[in-house]
C-alpha cells in the first residue's frame, strides 16, 4: 500500500524551543541526559518556508512555547496574514490576559496540558511546586478571554486513578464541556525506567471505559489524542470511539524540532534534512518510506491479519526498536470483531439545490486538486469535479448526476462529502 505524495503536508508541528519550566515526569524535558539545552533554528527562516509551502495548519510546541512568545509573536503575525491557522501546545501557566488578547485577535487555538485535578499529585509529575495552581491560573485566563482551548491529561500510573475526577474538576469547577486523555507514552530520550510507570493494557482499557463514563455519565466530549491498534479495545464503545485516529505522519503531517531538523513525526529521531541547508519540499519529498506500507514496516503480529491497511500496526514509533513502547496489540482480538458506524450519508432529492461556498482554495496536485475551505477543512476532487464547481455557483443534485453520468447514492456521497468539507450548501 503506498499513500500519495502531496505537493506540501498539510499540518506542520513546531517544537519553537526545547526548554521548559516543568519537567513533567512523563515529557523528554525530564529524561534529558546532556543538561540543558538552548539556542534555536532562526524563527524568520521557518516561517518563511511554512509560508512558501502553503501550510494550513501550524501547531506550535515545545519545550514550553510561551517562553518565546515576544519572539515568535512577529512570525505568527506573518503566518496569519499569508492564511496559515495556529494551534499552540501550552501548559498555560505564563499565559497573561495581554497574550490571550493577541490568540484572540488572531484566532489562535490552545491544547492546554494538565496532568491531575489534585494538585499534590500534579506537581509530583510536573516537578514543579505550585504548577497546578499556575495553569489553573492559565484556563481562567483563556476561559475570561473566550479563546478556543482544551485540555490534555497525559495518564500514566501516576495519575490513572484521577481521570473521573479531573474530568469532574474541569466540568463543575471550570465550566469546561470537554477533556482529552492520552496515554503516557515512553518519551523519545526516555529509558526503560519509564515503563514501570506506563499502563498495562488492563489499566489501558480501563483508562477508555473510564472516558466513555464521562461521555455518557457528565456528558463531556472525550477524545485521545494518539493513535491505539484496532485489536488494543474489547469492547464496542471504545473501540468505536478511540481506535479510528490513524496515523499521517509523512503522509499529511511533518515535525520541525527547535534546531530545524525535519522529521516525520515529532517523537521520531530521524531528521530528513535541516531547514539551514535544505528546503522545506526538498524535506518533505524524501520522506517516501512513511508513504509505503508494507510488512518491512509492519510489527510481525500483524503481518496476517485483515486490519493493518486500515490500522496500519499502531504508533510506528512505538513499534520500532529504539523505544519500543507499549502498543496494547492484542492477537486475542483477532479478526476485529466490531465494526464502526459508519457516519450517515444524507439522501438527498434531485432537485434539491447546492451553492458552492465562497472562499474555497484549490491546489494542483498529481492526481487531482486539493481543495480547502474557509473553515480550513481539507478535500480533494479530481479535476473534473474542480471544473464543474468552478462553472457552476449552483448545481442541483441532477445536475451533478447528468454531468458524471452517476447513480443517485453516488452523488449522494459525493455532495455529503463536499457538505461536511464546508466546500458546498444546501440552498433550498
Ligand atoms: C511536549 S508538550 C509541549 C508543549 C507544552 N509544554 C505542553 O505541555 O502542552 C506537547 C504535548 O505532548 C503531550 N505529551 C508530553 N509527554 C507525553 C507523553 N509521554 N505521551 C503522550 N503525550 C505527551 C503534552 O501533554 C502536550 O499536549
Ligand atoms: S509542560 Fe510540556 S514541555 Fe514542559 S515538561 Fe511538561 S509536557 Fe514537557
Ligand atoms: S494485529 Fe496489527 S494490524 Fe491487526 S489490528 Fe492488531 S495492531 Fe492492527
Amino acid at each position: 500500500m503506498r499513500f500519495r505524495l502531496l505537493k506540501n503536508p498539510i499540518n506542520v508541528q513546531w517544537e519553537l524551543i526545547p526548554n521548559c519550566n516543568y519537567k513533567c515526569f512523563h515529557c523528554y524535558n525530564y529524561w534529558r541526559t546532556e543538561g540543558n539545552v538552548s539556542g534555536h533554528i532562526d524563527y524568520g527562516i521557518v516561517t518563511s518556508q511554512l509560508i512558501e509551502n502553503h501550510i494550513f495548519n501550524v501547531t506550535l510546541t515545545g519545550g514550553e512555547p510561551l517562553l518565546v512568545f515576544s519572539e515568535i509573536k512577529p512570525y505568527i503575525e506573518k503566518m496569519v496574514k499569508a492564511g496559515i491557522k495556529i494551534s499552540i501546545n501550552t501548559n498555560a501557566s505564563l499565559l497573561s490576559n495581554e497574550m490571550a488578547k493577541f490568540f484572540k485577535a488572531n484566532n489562535i487555538s490552545l491544547l492546554i496540558s494538565l496532568p491531575c485535578c489534585v494538585p499534590e499529585i500534579n506537581d509530583k509529575i510536573t516537578t514543579v511546586k505550585g504548577s497546578f495552581y499556575s495553569t489553573v491560573m492559565g484556563i481562567n485566563i483563556a476561559k475570561q478571554n473566550k479563546l478556543n482551548f482544551s485540555v490534555n491529561m497525559v495518564v500514566s500510573k501516576l495519575n490513572k486513578d484521577y481521570v473521573i475526577d479531573t474530568a469532574k474538576f474541569l466540568r463543575n469547577e471550570l465550566g469546561l464541556n470537554a477533556i482529552n486523555v492520552t496515554k503516557a507514552s515512553r518519551p523519545i530520550n526516555g529509558s526503560s525506567d519509564f515503563d514501570d510507570y506506563a499502563l498495562t493494557l488492563k489499566e489501558f482499557r480501563e483508562l477508555l471505559e473510564n472516558l466513555i463514563y464521562i461521555k455518557k455519565e457528565y456528558s463531556m466530549s472525550v477524545d485521545s489524542l494518539t493513535v491505539y491498534p484496532e485489536c488494543s479495545c474489547d469492547s464496542f464503545d471504545t473501540f468505536n470511539d478511540f481506535t479510528q485516529r490513524k496515523c499521517f505522519a509523512g503522509k499529511t503531517c511533518l515535525a520541525i524540532g527547535y534546531n530545524g531538523d525535519v522529521k516525520a513525526c515529532a517523537r521520531d529521531s530521524k531528521s530528513y534534512g535541516n531547514l539551514n541547508t535544505k528546503s522545506l519540499q526538498e524535506c518533505w519529498k524524501s520522506m517516501d518510506d512513511w508513504r509505503i506500507i508494507d510488512d518491512l514496516k509492519l510489527p510481525q503480529e500483524c503481518h496476517d491479519c485483515d486490519s493493518k491497511y486500515s490500522c496500519l500496526g499502531g504508533c510506528r514509533i512505538e513499534n520500532s526498536n529504539e523505544i519500543p513502547g507499549k502498543c496494547y496489540r492484542d492477537k486475542a482480538n483477532l479478526p476485529i470483531k466490531f465494526e464502526i458506524e459508519a457516519e450517515k450519508d444524507f439522501d438527498y432529492n434531485l432537485t434539491d439545490t447546492f451553492e458552492v461556498i465562497s472562499g474555497l482554495l484549490f491546489f494542483e496536485e498529481n492526481f487531482g486538486l486539493r481543495g480547502v475551505s474557509l473553515r480550513k477543512d481539507v478535500f480533494f476532487v479530481t479535476q473534473q469535479l474542480y471544473s464543474f464547481m468552478v462553472c457552476h455557483h449552483t448545481f442541483s443534485k441532477e445536475d451533478l448526476m447528468k454531468e458524471f453520468e452517476i447513480s443517485s447514492e453516488y452523488a449522494n456521497d459525493t455532495l455529503t462529502y463536499l457538505t461536511k468539507k464546508n466546500a458546498i450548501k444546501k440552498y433550498n
